[in-house]
């Protein structure tokens, strides 16, 4: 008969601390959890009985699944929250916090909008804009924050561009986009930093109703969106491409930095820049963790999650998994890492993910072969992460080159 392992002791909460000396491997405890059960018992700070899920095909499997709900009022948060026990319900134009049919609404009459001919104008844009910032980074001279410099405007003035806010209001949208993004600040705060940000986005659909220009706000103008709903989707864009991207440059440039035959193989071969996105997409998973919530009683890959179960994705150990990518740990920008959930997976599956390519095959190649003697300033275990919050990556990256005469 088929032995029967007995049933681990169900985890109390996912592990959150990054182990000592690796700035991007996800926490050490992730591979024993993905070994002992790829889908495990864990109990949640509120008492529920849920799940944790470490495995590739696990967590693909639930992320396909429309029997699993995103809305945010349906989960059990895996990790305590200060003074808040469940999530209020996403704010209009938040599309990772609702299901079908509200969510296949917005999905259609956005995807529709992020046009092949929309994305080549900005392929164009990145490349002037990086071209930018790489010249002031050298007028400036060695010696920088490369987060302030470069990992962070870049990303921003494409948000800018994409949606089209003005150049005279940009330096605005950064600061209210600021705090959206900033997994330090309350709960609260960041929904009060949201709400003003969709008001600068409120006053934007007003002129560009009036003037319409070559964005992607202007296009939605004339959809059947209303004047909330705009104000929302525009905020929610604004701040959904901007942190993730930015953190993509400067975690990715870290990585690059601590692997120099890898940084070395990227600057002599500029045909490797796909790939390249695609594995430092995987090793580094900056969203790393997802939740779903089961509406009905769903089997996944021969364990039944009941109804009303909720669901906590690892999706860093799915993307560390050794029965879906030989030798996880380390970084081999020549694997070609297809099928990786670092942008999700199924109909929540990242929206923007086209656009993120597009940033991040310009942007690191052109940093890389700019300044050949790119390194960091300080020992690497000074480079401050982010920790647990929620997008991993780095607050700052001080890098110094030498000048050529
Ligand atoms: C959804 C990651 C860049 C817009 C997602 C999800 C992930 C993700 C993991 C799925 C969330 C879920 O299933 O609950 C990333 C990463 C990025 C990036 C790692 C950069 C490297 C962008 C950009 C934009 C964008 C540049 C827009 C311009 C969106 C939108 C959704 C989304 C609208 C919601 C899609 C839906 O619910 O149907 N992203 N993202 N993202 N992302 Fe991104």
């Amino acid at each position: 008969p088929p032995i029967t392992l007995p049933e681990p002791a169900p985890l109390d909460g996912p592990p959150l601390e990054r182990p000592q000396g690796c700035p991007f491997d996800p926490p050490a405890e992730l591979a024993g959890i993905r070994e002992s059960r790829p889908l495990r018992r864990m109990r949640y700070p509120d008492g529920h009985l849920g799940w944790f899920a470490t495995g590739h095909s696990a967590v693909r499997a639930i992320l396909a699944d429309r029997r699993f709900s995103s809305r945010y009022e349906l989960m059990h948060f895996p990790v305590a929250l200060p003074g808040l026990t469940t999530l209020p319900p996403a704010p209009l134009g938040d599309m990772t916090g609702i299901d079908p049919p509200e969510h296949t609404r917005y999905r259609r009459l956005l995807a529709g909008k992020f046009t092949v001919r929309r994305m080549r104008a900005l392929t164009a844009r990145v490349e002037e804009i990086t071209a930018d910032h790489l010249d002031a980074m050298e007028r400036e001279g060695p010696g920088l924050d490369l987060v302030t410099a470069y990992a962070h405007p870049v990303p921003a003035l494409m948000i800018c561009e994409l949606l089209g806010v003005p150049e005279a209001e940009r330096a605005e949208f950064r600061r209210r986009a600021a705090t959206v993004g900033d997994g330090s600040a309350s709960v609260e705060d960041q929904y009060a930093a949201l709400a003003a940000l969709t008001e600068f986005v409120r006053e934007l659909v007003t002129v560009k109703r009036a003037a319409p220009t070559d964005d992607l706000l202007s296009d939605l103008t004339t959809t059947e969106l209303t004047e909330d709903e705009l104000a929302g989707i525009g905020s929610f864009l604004l701040s959904a491409g901007l942190d993730t991207t930015a953190n993509m440059i400067g975690l990715g440039a870290f990585a690059l930095l601590s692997h120099p035959a890898q940084a070395a193989a990227l600057r002599s071969d500029p045909g490797l820049a796909d790939q390249a996105v695609e594995e430092l997409l995987r090793y580094l998973s900056i969203a790393h963790t997802g939740m779903r919530a089961a509406l009905e009683d769903v089997e996944v890959d021969g364990t039944l999650i009941k109804a009303g179960e909720t669901v906590t994705l690892s999706l860093q150990a799915a993307n560390r998994d050794p029965d879906r990518f030989p030798e996880p740990d380390a970084l081999d920008l020549r694997r070609g890492a297809t099928g990786h959930v670092a942008f999700g997976h199924g109909i929540h599956q990242c929206l923007g993910q086209q656009l993120a390519r597009v940033e991040l095959r310009v942007a690191l190649p052109a940093l890389f072969t700019r300044f050949p003697t790119l390194r960091l300033a300080v020992p690497p275990e000074e480079v401050p992460t982010r920790g647990p919050m929620s997008l991993y990556g780095v607050h700052r990256l001080p890098v110094t080159w030498d000048v050529v005469a």
